[in-house]
Order: structure tokens, then C-alpha cells, then sequence
């Protein structure tokens, strides 16, 4: 199962870095937008990351001229016609996603595999949406993603053999160490970090200490590279609750239940870095 070209649906930050590291593998990569200006501001983002790689001396204005050179961009389905695996980031919504789906179904060819980088959803839900849950496996990266070096590749209940073969064998072609994940709700990182995540919170709500110093105290005494608001403020509050409660929902177990800050915060708007305001203020 030879995978020359791969298609990208979406371009927010997850497939935006998909499609970077896809491109700088040698894949020909397009990738998807609903319109023009949402995929303007993805290819804008590639493209920015490429030029800070190169100020920074990490990325070769080589590699940059031969990842935008294998990198083209569409809003149109029928322009991944060719693809021989294409790799969904849209919005956890399952809907939204069933229906991405079937447009990529009616135009690409019978032995194309279709991969989701869902962080929460049931797998073998989605793939069973599709005519090819056989071909229909899960890709998850990590944010960010030309940064992180892992991918869990999930097997649905229908995946075949074949398929988590061929995708774990793609993960390792774009330089990543994939490892082997269940269909289990949060794989096996988001299991673990979740809620190592509402913990902090819950910590937080308890008054054991304040962001700064329970931040420091993660950082400068475990030696993780952020502390845990800072990597709520990364991740991004309204995913962690929306991954939260799909734990639950799975598993009935309090460790996974989004503590009400948590809520109250996303309720609020107050969304992480993205929105400029989390537990800290950008
Ligand atoms: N191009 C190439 N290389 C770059 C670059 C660029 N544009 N920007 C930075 N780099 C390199 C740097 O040169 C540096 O390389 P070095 O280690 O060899 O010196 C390295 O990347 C780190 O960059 P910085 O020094 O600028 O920044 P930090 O040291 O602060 O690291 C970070 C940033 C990698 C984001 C680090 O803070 C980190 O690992 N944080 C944790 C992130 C994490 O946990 N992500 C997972 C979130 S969970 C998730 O995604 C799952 C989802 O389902 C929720």
C-alpha cells in the first residue's frame, strides 16, 4: 500500500501542522478549507513557522522550498481525487465529520484510507460512518505538531490489519515515533494527561497553591516543559472540557469530570491563549 499523496481536511493548527510535516516528508499534500480566506490564513501559517524554522537555523531554506513546493492548497473535494490517504482535522463535531467523509468517499478511488485526528471521538464510530471502515484508522498528533514527535495510531474495532500498517508505517515516513493506541476514550496520552489537567484545576479550586506557583512547581520540579495552566492555556480550555466530558461520558469516573472552574472558564470565554485570556492574560 504505497502512500504517494495524502490530502489534509482542514487547515486550523492541528492540520496546518499536519500538512507541514507531510509536505517535508516528500508527500504531495493538499490540503483542505472551507473557503478561500480560512485556507489563506492555514497556508499563511505553514508558511510563517517554515520562515521562523529557518531564522532560528532548525529549517534549511532548502526544506522550506521543497515543503511549500509539495504543498498546494484547496476548497474543493474533488481535487483530492488522487489522494492514497487522506487525514481529517476538521472540528470534533461527529456530523461535521461523517459528512467530510462522504465528500472524500465520492471522489477518491476504492483503496484510498481515510484517518482521523480526533483527540476524544469514538474511532470506530467514524470509520463505521464510512463504506471503508476497514480502510479507517486514527492518526492523533500533538500540538504542536512539527514539533512533537508522537502520533498515536488508533485501531478501530474494523481497522484492518493492513490500514494500521500502513499508517503506522506513514507516521514513521514523516519522521514521527508512532505508538499503538486503543480505541479507548483519550487514547493513551489524553487518558493520563487529562486528568493530571483537572487535577491542577480541582488543586487550583482547593487553594493548594496559586497558577504561578503549582506552574513552577510542575516545570522546575518534574522537569515538564510547561506547567499545567500553562498547558491549559495551550491546549486550550473549551478543548479540555469538551475532551473531559467525553471521558466521562466513557469511563462514569470522577477523575475525568471537568471541575467547575473549568466550566465556568470556558462559559465565560475565557478560552486560553487563543483568546487571549485563560489562567493567565496574553
Ligand atoms: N521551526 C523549527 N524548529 C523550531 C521552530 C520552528 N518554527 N520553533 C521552535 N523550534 C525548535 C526550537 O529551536 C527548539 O529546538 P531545540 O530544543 O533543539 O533547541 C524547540 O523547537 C523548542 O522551541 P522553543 O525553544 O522555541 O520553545 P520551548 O522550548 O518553550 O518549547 C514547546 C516549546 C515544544 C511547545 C514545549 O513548551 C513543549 O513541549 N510544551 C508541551 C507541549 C505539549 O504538551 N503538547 C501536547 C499538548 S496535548 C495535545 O496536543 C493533544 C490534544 O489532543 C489535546
Amino acid at each position: 500500500m504505497a502512500i504517494k499523496t495524502v490530502g489534509v481536511l482542514g487547515c486550523g493548527l492541528m492540520g496546518a501542522g499536519v500538512a507541514q510535516v507531510s509536505a517535508a516528508a516528500g508527500f504531495r499534500t493538499i490540503v483542505l478549507e472551507v473557503n478561500e480566506d480560512v485556507l489563506k490564513k492555514g497556508l499563511g501559517r505553514i508558511e510563517k513557522f517554515l520562515t521562523d524554522g529557518v531564522a532560528k537555523g532548525k529549517v534549511t531554506e532548502e526544506v522550506k522550498a521543497t515543503t511549500l513546493g509539495n504543498l498546494s492548497g484547496t476548497t474543493t473535494y474533488a481535487d483530492l481525487k488522487d489522494c492514497d490517504l487522506v487525514i481529517e482535522a476538521i472540528v470534533e463535531n461527529v456530523d461535521v465529520k461523517k459528512q467530510a467523509y462522504a465528500q472524500v468517499e465520492s471522489v477518491v478511488g476504492p483503496a484510498c484510507l481515510i484517518a482521523s485526528n480526533t483527540s476524544s471521538l469514538c474511532v470506530t464510530e467514524l470509520a463505521a460512518s464510512t463504506k471503508r471502515p476497514d480502510k479507517f484508522g486514527g492518526l492523533h498528533f500533538f500540538n504542536p505538531v512539527p514539533l512533537m514527535k508522537l502520533v498515536e495510531v488508533i485501531k478501530a474495532l474494523s481497522t484492518s490489519q493492513e490500514t494500521f500498517d500502513a499508517l503506522f508505517g506513514f507516521a514513521q515516513a514523516i519522521g514521527k515515533e508512532p505508538i499503538t493506541a486503543p480505541d479507548r476514550g483519550g487514547f493513551i496520552v489524553n487518558r493520563l494527561l487529562v486528568p493530571y489537567l483537572l487535577d491542577a484545576i480541582r488543586c487550583l479550586e482547593e487553594g493548594l497553591g496559586t497558577v504561578e506557583d503549582i506552574d513552577k512547581g510542575m516545570k522546575l520540579g518534574c522537569g515538564y516543559p510547561m506547567g499545567p495552566f500553562t498547558l491549559l492555556d495551550f491546549v486550550g480550555l473549551d478543548t479540555t472540557y469538551f475532551i473531559a466530558n467525553i471521558l466521562f461520558d466513557e469511563f462514569r469516573e470522577t477523575r475525568f469530570a471537568p471541575p467547575p472552574l473549568l466550566k465556568r472558564m470556558v462559559l465565560a470565554g475565557y478560552l486560553g491563549k487563543k483568546s487571549g485570556r485563560g489562567f493567565y492574560k496574553y
